[in-house]
């Protein structure tokens, strides 16, 4: 309801319009006069005021007329009215109740009595005005609760499918692997019994076979410990968080131990800041181990040779969550990625890249109610800001999420 409430005096009376507007204006209403029913109808439609002080006696029609007629639009149905009543109050009170009236004002009209019922006809409306406003939020939220129940639902069954498509590649490519081990050692005693010959052919394609067999093995090899990085994250990501006390610079340890050989063959730094400070924080640590591998692994591969890439860690004020931010000198990302980043639109911008990497970072950081956010600059590079609570905090029947 806005403030000054609006009120709409409707009497053939001018003297009547007039003494009632200037009472309830001295009181801070704003109000709206008209003379006959039509000019009524039109008023509320026009200017929806907050309440009606409709006389019974109009020109054109009788105010039970009106009142029926606004009772039955569904925007004017609850527009709270008064009826003033001129003559026999018992049999037009009855009428009126009939009409669909509010309350009753008998004229000639009673100051202190037409601002008391004004006032509490108003007081009921803004109740009624804060109900509907809230029945109409909380529809909002059962929608996208109903959304998020669906397009979960609909993630849980593609990480399924998905581990069990790792799975069968796993074990597909098992021969392949092992084939090609078993076939290097086949070529290697045949060559050996070829190499009497002593023939340039041979050696050459003994050469040749070396190298196609490596090849194979390899990339069957590479392939094989993707596919199991694959599986093993899907199996982590659809499993039910398991939070426990977990200490964050142990997990940016772990995570740069591997990726400091391709670090240093690049030579790019890797350094941290701040983290032994941080107390432990209630976390699942194999989530987070993931979220801060593509944290540093998509840092490392936009980050040119002499760069460096830091973690850093503070302890917020409040003393409640703790600010993470994965810095880095590479060349920072375009306007266009940055604003998709974190949405299901969010793609790779990589020649390989799958466009994952950050999807799992947004789906730990959410699954430890925290925030992400980025912050990156064209060739000066990108941070990338984590806040977690130190503690989850458990979600119970009586307190819904
Ligand atoms: N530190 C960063 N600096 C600049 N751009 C980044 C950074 N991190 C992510 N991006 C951009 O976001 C895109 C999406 O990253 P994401 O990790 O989801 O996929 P990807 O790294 O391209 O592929 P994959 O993770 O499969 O290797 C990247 O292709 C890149 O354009
Ligand atoms: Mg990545």
């Amino acid at each position: 309801m806005r403030d000054p409430s609006k009120i709409l005096i409707v009497d053939d009376e001018f003297d009547i319009r007039l003494s009632l507007s200037t009472i309830l204006e001295a009181h801070g209403y704003t109000t709206t006069t008209v003379s006959c029913a039509k000019e009524a109808l039109d008023a509320v439609n026009l200017e929806t005021p907050d309440l009606v002080l409709l006389d019974i006696r109009l020109p054109d029609q009788n105010g039970f007329d009106v009142c029926h007629q606004l009772r039955e639009e569904p925007q004017t149905a609850l527009l709270p009215v008064i009826l003033v009543t001129a003559m026999n109050p018992y049999q037009e009170k009855v009428k009126g109740i009939e009409a669909g009236a509010d309350d009753f004002l008998s004229k000639p009209i009673n100051k202190a009595e037409l601002l008391a019922r004004v006032r509490s006809l108003l007081r009921i409306k803004e109740l009624h005005d804060m109900a509907q406003s809230q029945a109409a939020h909380l529809a909002e939220w059962n929608r996208e609760l109903e959304m998020r129940l669906t397009q979960e639902s609909k993630l849980a069954e593609v990480a399924r499918m998905l581990g069990d498509i790792a799975h069968e590649m796993k074990n597909l490519l098992m021969p392949v692997v092992t084939g090609t081990e078993l076939l290097e050692s086949e070529l290697r005693d045949l060559h050996h019994d070829l190499s009497q010959l002593n023939s340039p052919s041979t050696q050459a394609s003994h050469g040749r076979c070396n190298e196609i067999v490596e090849m194979v093995n390899s990339s069957g090899k590479r392939l094989r410990d993707h596919v199991k990085d694959l599986a093993d994250c899907v199996k982590i990501l659809s499993s039910e968080p398991q939070f426990s006390a977990c200490r964050i610079s142990k997990v940016v340890d772990q995570v740069f131990e591997p990726l400091r050989f391709s670090a240093r063959e690049k030579g790019i730094g890797l350094r941290t800041e701040g983290l032994e400070d941080l107390p432990d924080i209630e976390a699942d640590g194999r989530r987070l181990f993931h979220a801060f591998f593509n944290l540093v692994n998509n840092a490392l591969s936009e980050t040119p040779p002499g760069g460096f890439v830091n973690v850093k860690g503070i302890l917020e004020p409040e003393g409640a969550t703790v600010l993470l931010s994965f810095t880095d000198t590479g060349r920072g990302m375009p306007p266009e990625v940055r604003e998709n980043l974190f949405t299901r639109q969010g793609l790779s911008t990589k020649q390989a890249g799958t466009g994952l990497g950050i999807k799992i970072i947004k789906a730990v950081v959410d699954a430890h109610s925290g925030h992400i956010s980025v912050e990156s600059q064209g060739g000066r590079g990108t941070t990338f800001y984590l806040r977690l609570p130190i503690h989850q905090t458990q979600e119970t029947e009586e307190t819904p999420a």
